[in-house]
């Protein structure tokens, strides 16, 4: 039986693609590998959301062409964000000519026929629509996330930030009918999976694009209803579609996930302005601490770039007093990257690579200085934690991340959840005790 091996880059829209590409090739009687020597099918689900992880995946694709001359039945296939760009699929074909399939986001959901021409018919494939795909649904996944199961809610952003690639890779925003997305959930309890993420770019538009549909909160509140053991998690949210009604539902919803993950990119107004974020430092705090008087052990997450054109010492001062304000449990910081066809590609004042690099390092720092001194406070707050193996150990993690280490796991099972208190943090090693098994 031949293997499949599929890397996948960027976000979680994209790991759950390949889950879509696994289902495939699954059904055409392929077998998953990780030995990359071993693969009759190697797929790239590209990303294109910063330099690095085009350069990056263009390497990948390179050390794969020794395969292809010891396996003459190789089939490799590339996909995703990076192709839907027409001039970089071009020059990847040109760089790579032994490429069997070049196709983007807009028909990747024809994954298969592709495939199809290429096993069956030893023909290659290069095409990249210009229009956006209908959304299809029955669509059959391999799931590769153990207890979690990802739920596409949207396709697509409206948002147009001044800094992102990807309303020109992903094109407009596209809801789901809920009644398939509740169907969809509703199944997923039933075959046991834990914990169920909403994924869109940004989940909060839901509906928007559909004059008869439910909104966000309200779907989010549907879902919940669902009988069974589980969480309610999304993701991505704007700060600017980030509704009271929402942070109710969440406050309110025993089922939904405290966990917040709320990108904030800059705590200088004038950057948001410049980034087309439609939000001022002022709302999002405000945001923040709606949030937090709601829901009191809520965590905190966020995503900001540093040194987008124009941002100066004292921008950047702004985003670490805003970091230290929110006190967020963890953060992503990204140094700008200047991608094509955005307005900021063509902004002056450019940030030197060093002062980036500096300012991402110092932020981090910040960061990591604040998550040390969140967790010394930890002892004696109660989190809902599933068991999961790291590294060959048990360790129970909560829906916020945490790893807390156990005396005993006898008697914890798998995809179950338990309370679990913390009782001591020495360092990184968060120890705690089963409170209550639900
Ligand atoms: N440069 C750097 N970071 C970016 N992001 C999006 N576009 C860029 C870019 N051009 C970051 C944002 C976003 C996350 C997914 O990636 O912080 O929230
Ligand atoms: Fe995901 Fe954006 Fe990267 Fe595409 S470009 S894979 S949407 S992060």
């Amino acid at each position: 039986m031949g293997k499949y091996l599929i890397n996948t880059y960027g976000c979680q829209m994209n790991i759950h693609e390949s889950e879509k590409v696994a289902g495939i090739l699954q059904d055409y009687g392929f077998e998953e590998t990780t030995e990359v020597n071993d693969a009759d099918v190697i797929v790239f689900n590209t990303c294109c959301i910063r330099e690095g992880a085009e350069t990056k995946i263009f390497s990948n694709i390179g050390a794969v062409k020794p395969l292809k001359k010891k396996n003459k039945n190789l089939i490799v296939a590339v996909l995703g964000c990076m192709t839907q760009q027409k001039k970089t699929a071009e020059n990847l074909k040109k760089k790579f000519p032994w490429i069997d399939i070049i196709i983007g986001t807009f028909n990747s959901d024809e994954f298969e026929k592709y495939f199809k021409k290429s096993f069956e018919e030893k023909q290659k494939s290069f095409e990249v629509f210009d229009k956006e795909f209908d959304i299809v649904e029955n669509t059959k996944f391999f799931r590769t996330s153990g207890d979690n199961a990802w739920v596409n809610i949207t396709y697509g952003c409206n948002n147009f930030c001044t800094y992102c690639i990807v309303p020109y890779v992903r094109g407009r925003e596209r809801s789901r009918r809920s009644e398939n997305i509740i169907k969809e959930c509703e199944n997923l309890v039933k075959e046991g999976y834990k914990q169920i993420t909403l994924l869109g770019q940004n989940v909060n538009s839901y509906g928007n694009d559909r004059e008869d549909e439910i909104s966000f909160p309200m779907l989010c509140k549907k879902i919940c209803q669902i009988e069974g053991d589980f969480r309610l998690k999304f993701m991505t949210s704007h700060p600017k579609d980030f509704s009271s009604e929402l942070i109710d539902v969440i406050a309110s919803e025993e089922k939904m996930s405290k966990v917040v993950h709320l990108p904030c990119q800059s705590g200088s107004n004038k950057i948001l302005k410049l980034m087309n974020r439609s939000y001022t430092r002022e709302n999002y705090l405000q945001r923040i601490e709606e949030l937090k008087s709601k829901i009191p052990y809520v965590s905190l997450t966020s995503d900001f770039i540093v040194g987008f054109p124009y941002e100066e010492e004292e921008d950047f001062e702004q985003t670490k007093d805003l970091v230290e304000k929110v006190q967020y449990n963890s953060i992503f910081a990204f140094m700008y990257s200047k991608r094509s066809g955005t307005v900021a590609e063509k902004m002056e004042n450019q940030v030197d690579l060093q002062v980036k690099r500096r300012r991402v390092n110092e932020l981090l720092a910040l960061q990591k200085e604040i998550t040390a001194k969140k967790n010394e406070k930890l002892v004696g707050f109660v989190f809902d934690c599933l068991l999961q193996e790291k590294k060959d150990k048990k360790i129970m993690v909560s829906e916020s991340g945490l790893s807390i280490s156990l005396e005993s796991y006898d008697g914890i099972e798998f995809s179950k959840y338990y309370k679990v208190a913390v009782t001591s943090v020495k360092g990184n090693k968060i120890s705690g005790k089963i409170e209550k098994r639900k």
